[in-house]
C-alpha cells in the first residue's frame, strides 16, 4: 500500500490504484466516528479549512464542513455572492487573501473547469476540488465507489451502468476514471445528444438501451438531468427523457435482485427515477450521502493530517 504524498485533490486521474484504495481504507476507519455520541476525533486540531463555493451545493458543502469539524479542524464558509468578488476582485486575488490568513486547505467549487488547478498552481494551502464545471468531482466519485464496495464487497469485476447526461457530468467522468483503475466494467447510457463524441476512448461500453443496461448491471448510477442546460435543446423534452431513460418499478423487474440504485443528487423525482424507486429497497442514495462524510474525512486527513510539521 502506498504512502500518501499528494498536496491537493484536483482529479482522480492524478491518483494511482493504490492511492484510491488508501482513501477507501482510510474512509472505512473514519466511518464509525459519525455514529459516536461525541462525533469528534482530534486528528486535525489547529488546522483551518475554508469552503469557497461559487455554485450552489447542499450535500458537498455540508458534508465537507461536517467532515472537517469531526476531525476538529476550524471551518469557514465564504459565500462568493457576499465576498469582494462582487466588487470586481479576481478569484485568484480573493484566494490569495484567504491564503494570507494562514489557512491549511481551500475547498473550491466553480462552474469553470480548471479553477481548482489555477488555485493549486498559485497557492500554498491544499486545494480540494468540490466540482469544477463538467470536468471533475473527485470526492463524489470516491463516495460512490466507497458505497459500491461497502455493499458489494469488491469493485473488481462489478458491472456499473451510468445513465443520463454523460456529456455534462463531472460525476460520470470522475467515476469512469476511478472505476476503470479499480477494475470495474462501466457502461454509459443516455440520449445520443448527451453522449460525448468518442466516449468509448475513456474505456467504457456505450449503450442507448437502458433496459439492457439495467439487466446487466450490479450498480446503476443515475445522473441528474440538468434542466438549466435544456434551453440548449439537447432533449426534445424532459417528459420524453423520463419515458425513454427514467427508471421505474416496471423497468426494475428486469434487474438483478441486488442491483444498487445510486444517484449523486440532487434528484429530479419523476425524471431520472420515480419516487418509489428513489425510496425503494434497492436505493442507496442516502447511504451515499452518509458515506460522503467518511470519505471527505479521509481526504482531509490524508492531505492535512499526515504531513511532517
Ligand atoms: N452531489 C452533489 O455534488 O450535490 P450538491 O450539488 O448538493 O453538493
Amino acid at each position: 500500500m502506498s504512502q500518501w504524498t499528494k498536496h491537493d485533490l484536483l482529479d482522480l486521474e492524478d491518483l494511482s490504484k493504490d492511492e484510491l484504495e488508501l482513501i477507501l481504507t482510510t474512509a472505512k476507519s473514519f466511518r464509525e466516528v459519525s455514529s459516536r455520541d461525541v462525533k469528534k476525533v482530534p486528528a486535525l486540531r489547529g488546522k483551518t479549512v475554508v469552503m469557497l463555493f461559487f455554485e450552489p451545493s447542499t450535500r458537498t458543502r455540508i458534508s465537507f464542513e461536517l467532515a472537517a469539524k469531526r476531525l476538529s479542524a476550524d471551518t469557514l464558509n465564504v459565500a462568493a455572492s457576499s465576498s469582494s468578488l462582487s466588487k470586481g476582485e479576481t478569484i485568484l486575488d480573493t484566494a490569495k487573501n484567504i491564503e494570507a490568513m494562514n489557512v491549511d486547505a481551500i475547498i473550491v467549487r466553480h462552474s469553470c473547469a480548471g479553477i481548482p488547478k489555477v488555485l493549486a498552481d498559485n497557492l500554498g494551502p491544499s486545494i480540494i476540488n468540490a466540482g469544477d464545471g463538467c470536468r471533475a468531482h473527485p470526492t463524489q466519485a470516491l463516495l460512490d465507489i466507497f458505497t459500491m464496495k461497502d455493499k458489494k464487497g469488491r469493485i473488481e469485476g462489478l458491472n456499473v451502468g451510468i445513465v443520463g447526461d454523460i456529456l455534462h457530468s463531472r460525476v460520470a467522468r470522475c467515476n469512469i476514471t476511478a472505476l476503470n483503475k479499480l477494475g470495474a466494467n462501466v457502461t454509459v447510457c443516455g440520449p445520443s445528444t448527451l453522449m460525448p463524441v468518442g466516449v468509448e476512448k475513456l474505456g467504457v461500453q456505450v449503450s442507448y438501451d437502458v433496459d439492457d443496461v439495467i439487466s446487466k448491471s450490479d450498480c446503476l448510477m443515475l445522473l441528474r438531468i440538468q434542466k438549466e442546460r435544456q434551453e440548449d435543446k439537447f432533449l426534445p423534452s424532459i417528459r420524453e427523457y423520463a419515458k425513454k431513460f427514467g427508471i421505474n418499478k416496471e423497468r426494475l423487474k428486469k434487474a438483478k435482485k441486488d442491483l444498487l440504485i445510486m444517484h449523486p443528487g440532487p434528484t429530479n423525482r419523476g425524471v431520472e427515477l420515480t419516487a418509489d424507486v428513489a425510496d425503494g429497497e434497492q436505493s442507496v442514495i442516502l447511504e451515499q450521502v452518509t458515506n460522503g462524510i467518511a470519505v471527505r474525512m479521509a481526504v482531509l486527513f490524508l492531505l492535512l493530517g499526515t504531513k511532517e510539521e
